[in-house]
C-alpha cells in the first residue's frame, strides 16, 4: 500500500540564515520526505534583508537537501501550510526562553488547524546563535563567520557596510 508524502513546513523569518537554522532543517529533511522551509515576508516587521534576498540566501545554503524547497508566505502559517498540503510544523528550541516563545504559537496553530508542532532542540554548539545575536555582533565588528555559511556572510558584510 502506498502512502501519501509526509510534507512538514519550517517557518521563520531567517534574517539572515544561521548554521543554527540550517542544523534543524537538515535533521528535520532526515524525518520527512519533504520539508519546506516558509520565510515570513510579512512587511510589519523590518528586517536587515528583503523577502527576495532571504529566500535567496536560504536556497543557496540548502541546495545540497534534495528535499528541501524554500517558499516565501505571508498571511496566516496555517493557511500556507494547508495550500502546501503539510501535515507538521518543525521548530528548532535552543532553550526554555525559545520554548516559552513558541509554546503559544504552536497550541494556536493547533487550535487552528490541527496541525502539531515538533520541536527538535538545538545542538548545544548553536544554542547561543540566533540572526539579531549574529547581527548586532557583526555591525560592531565582531567575527560571527563560525556561524553562517561563507555566501551569507559576505552578504551580511556587505549590507551592514552599506549602512
Ligand atoms: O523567526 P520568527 O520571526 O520567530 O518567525 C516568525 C513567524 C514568521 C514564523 C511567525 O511570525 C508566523 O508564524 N507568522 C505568520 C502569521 C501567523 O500565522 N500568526 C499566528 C501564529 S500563532
Amino acid at each position: 500500500m502506498t502512502r501519501a508524502p509526509q510534507r512538514a513546513v519550517c517557518p521563520g523569518s531567517f534574517d539572515p540564515v544561521t548554521l543554527g537554522h540550517l542544523d534543524i532543517v537538515a535533521r528535520a529533511a532526515a524525518l520527512f520526505d519533504e520539508v519546506i522551509v516558509a520565510i515570513g515576508t510579512n512587511p510589519s516587521k523590518s528586517k536587515l534583508f528583503s523577502p527576495d534576498e532571504r529566500i535567496e540566501m536560504f536556497t543557496e545554503a540548502a541546495a545540497g537537501l534534495a528535499n528541501v524547497r524554500i517558499e516565501g508566505f505571508a498571511g496566516l502559517l496555517t493557511d500556507f501550510c494547508s495550500l502546501q498540503d503539510a501535515g507538521a510544523l518543525i521548530k528548532g528550541v535552543r532553550g526554555a526562553s525559545d520554548y516559552e516563545y513558541e509554546l503559544p504559537m504552536a497550541l494556536m496553530n493547533r487550535h487552528l488547524s490541527g496541525m502539531e508542532t515538533v520541536f527538535l532542540p538545538a545542538r548545544p554548539e548553536f544554542t547561543h546563535v540566533s540572526s539579531s545575536l549574529v547581527k548586532e555582533v557583526a555591525s560592531l565588528g565582531g567575527d560571527v563567520s563560525a556561524f553562517l555559511t561563507e555566501p551569507v556572510a559576505e552578504r551580511l558584510a556587505a549590507r551592514l557596510a552599506e549602512r
